[in-house]
């Protein structure tokens, strides 16, 4: 598929007599922001384990920016293209926001951080310059004002943002995102949705998540998961209007989204 940043084929994955993932296929293209929906047990996690290469299917293919994704490992991701953001925030504690977000330059060097930080670049212009990329992404995040403070003083929005600048860093082409709003408040939910929607550029992103009001304000193009299955595969809109997804997971709450949309539609 022309654009494709990755493309699932008929994905199965079974867990014991459990189908965790049922024939799934689904595909996020250049630019465009896809989210994954669906009731509790109905497969995201097990499909973004996938993805990341946690979890090896039993049967199907993936296809990342035209090549077959095979027998990948998660610390293949960096080298590929492909970032992820975990639900937790998962920072040093003792470098600050700046730091840790140059740490995602030099992803196969991160294991040496115990030996010395300002070790891990060959000379101090090549240090100069990732703390200046470093300072740019922040700024795009709107967390450059926090840029020397440790992230364990700042409120855990910031901490978050600083987790989603490191990954930035290594310039991805796609971006996965693991429930990106857990712990945060409805304003800096709102705050997300705008960060997201300005990151994507040429960027694919794929977002795993709960809160329906972030994914109805911010996804292209939604798919829903019901035991294992895709249910619906469209816009906001005809997912909105999909009785079966209403049946199988959003009831009232699609409807009380749906309300909100003249305000978040233009996030
Ligand atoms: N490692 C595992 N071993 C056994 N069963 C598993 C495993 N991981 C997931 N499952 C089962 O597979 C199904 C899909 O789980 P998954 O975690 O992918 O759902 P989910 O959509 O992420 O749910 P939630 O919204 O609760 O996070 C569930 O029935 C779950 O119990
Ligand atoms: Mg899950």
């Amino acid at each position: 598929m022309a654009g494709s940043r990755l493309v699932v084929e008929k994905l199965s994955v079974g867990f014991g007599g459990l189908l965790a993932l049922d024939g799934v296929s689904m595909s996020v293209a250049r630019g465009e922001i896809v989210g994954v929906i669906g009731p509790n047990g109905a497969g995201k996690t097990t499909l973004f384990n996938v993805i990341c290469g946690f979890v090896r299917p039993d049967a199907g293919s993936l296809t990342y920016c035209g090549v077959p994704l095979w027998r990948h490992r998660p610390h293949d991701l960096t080298r590929l293209g492909i970032a992820r953001t975990l639900q937790g925030v998962g920072l040093c504690t003792g470098l600050t926001v700046l730091e840790n977000v140059m740490l995602g330059a030099q992803p196969t060097l991160r294991s040496d951080i115990g030996s010395s930080f300002f070790g891990l670049w060959r000379s101090s212009r090549e240090e100069r310059l990732v703390a200046a990329r470093g300072l740019e992404v922040l700024d795009q995040l709107g967390a450059a004002d926090y840029a020397r403070h440790l992230p364990s003083a700042l409120p855990y929005a910031i901490q978050k943002r600083t987790a989603l600048g490191r990954v930035l860093m290594a310039e991805p082409k796609l971006l996965l995102l693991d429930e990106p709003a857990s712990g945060l408040s409805n304003d800096e939910m709102d705050e997300l949705a705008t960060l997201i929607r300005s990151l994507k550029d040429d960027m694919g992103v794929l977002l795993v998540e709960h809160h329906m009001d972030l994914v109805m304000s911010v996804c292209d193009r939604l798919v829903v998961l019901n035991f294992g299955q895709v249910i619906a595969d469209g816009t906001r809109e005809s997912v909105r209007a999909n009785p079966e997804v209403a049946t199988a997971y959003l009831g009232d709450e699609v409807h009380e989204s749906a309300g909100k949309q003249g305000t978040s539609d233009g996030a």
